[in-house]
């Protein structure tokens, strides 16, 4: 499985679903309550996993906008029944929603953008006074077990990893990314609520994610740690990960009323 691959947000799209904030999701529902048919605008949609997460909490008549880079997972996406897509690049413009949008949501996007990428969107939110939710921002924490020599290596080599160019706006926020965005938006005034959404994964429920997100991993660390440590790693934890949690922060933003 590579990059972002459907194959890819399809394996994940269980966890995700167990570890984002209800409540959250449901302050968000109510508030698009208070308008008829509203418009939201899905940011890095993939194929809808978010959509598809939201929904039962949104209201019935809600309309949906989703946007990616990405045209193979789209049509996956824009196959839904009375979905709308649009083709973007958010590097180039964070803010593709239309004038009718009536709230923003991310899913597993945030951690991937440079820290001026993500003042510039909370500038483009607060211009439209727009609320946010923004799921499954990857937070920096990493635990495995049983705990075994060469994790806390591996997961300080994976968070500078992370803080690498993901193409959106250069050197990526990283684990540091919920705060920022978090930090943003209350400098322009939001009210900013925040939740817990780590992944808590467990064998044999979550054991093909593990085992592809620690080979993922160590791959991913050759260049940082070495070929063979990043190996051995991987041949330890793919025998004997019990469980494994990581950290995400969901965010639900509204902004100054007036
Ligand atoms: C971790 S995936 C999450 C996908 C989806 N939100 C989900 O929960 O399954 C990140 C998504 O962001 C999209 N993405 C990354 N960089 C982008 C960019 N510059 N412009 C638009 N989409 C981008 C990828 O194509 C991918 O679909």
């Amino acid at each position: 499985m590579s990059g972002f691959s459907a194959d890819w947000l399809a394996l994940r799209e269980p966890a995700d679903s167990r570890s984002r904030s209800r409540d959250l999701i449901d302050r968000a529902g109510a508030m698009l309550a208070q308008h008829t048919a509203p418009l939201v605008c899905d940011l890095g949609s993939g194929t809808g996993a978010g959509m598809r997460a939201f929904a039962p909490s949104f209201p019935k008549d809600t309309q949906w906008l989703l946007t990616d880079h990405d045209p193979e997972t789209l049509a996956i996406a824009g196959a839904a029944k009375g979905v709308k897509t649009a083709l973007a690049d958010l590097s180039a413009d964070p803010a593709p929603w239309p004038e009718a949008c009536r709230l923003v949501t991310a899913t597993a996007l945030f951690d991937l953008a440079a820290p001026e990428w993500i003042n510039k969107l909370a500038d483009r939110l607060a211009e439209d006074k727009l609320p946010v939710l923004a799921c499954l921002t990857y937070d920096g924490r990493l635990g495995f077990a049983p705990a075994m020599g060469g994790d806390a290596a591996l997961s300080a080599a994976f968070n500078r990893h992370q803080r690498g160019d993901k193409g959106l706006g250069g050197p990526a926020a990283g684990p540091g990314a919920a705060v920022a965005l978090a930090r943003a938006l209350s400098a322009r005034g939001y009210k900013v609520q925040m939740e817990d959404s780590a992944w808590r994964l467990q064998a044999p429920r979550d054991t093909l994610l593990m085992k592809e997100l620690i080979r993922g991993w160590s791959d991913a660390m050759k260049g940082l740690v070495g070929d063979e440590v990043a190996q051995r790693w991987c041949d330890m934890r793919l025998a004997n990960t019990t469980r494994l949690t990581i950290g995400h922060t969901d965010i639900f933003a509204t902004p100054p009323k007036g």
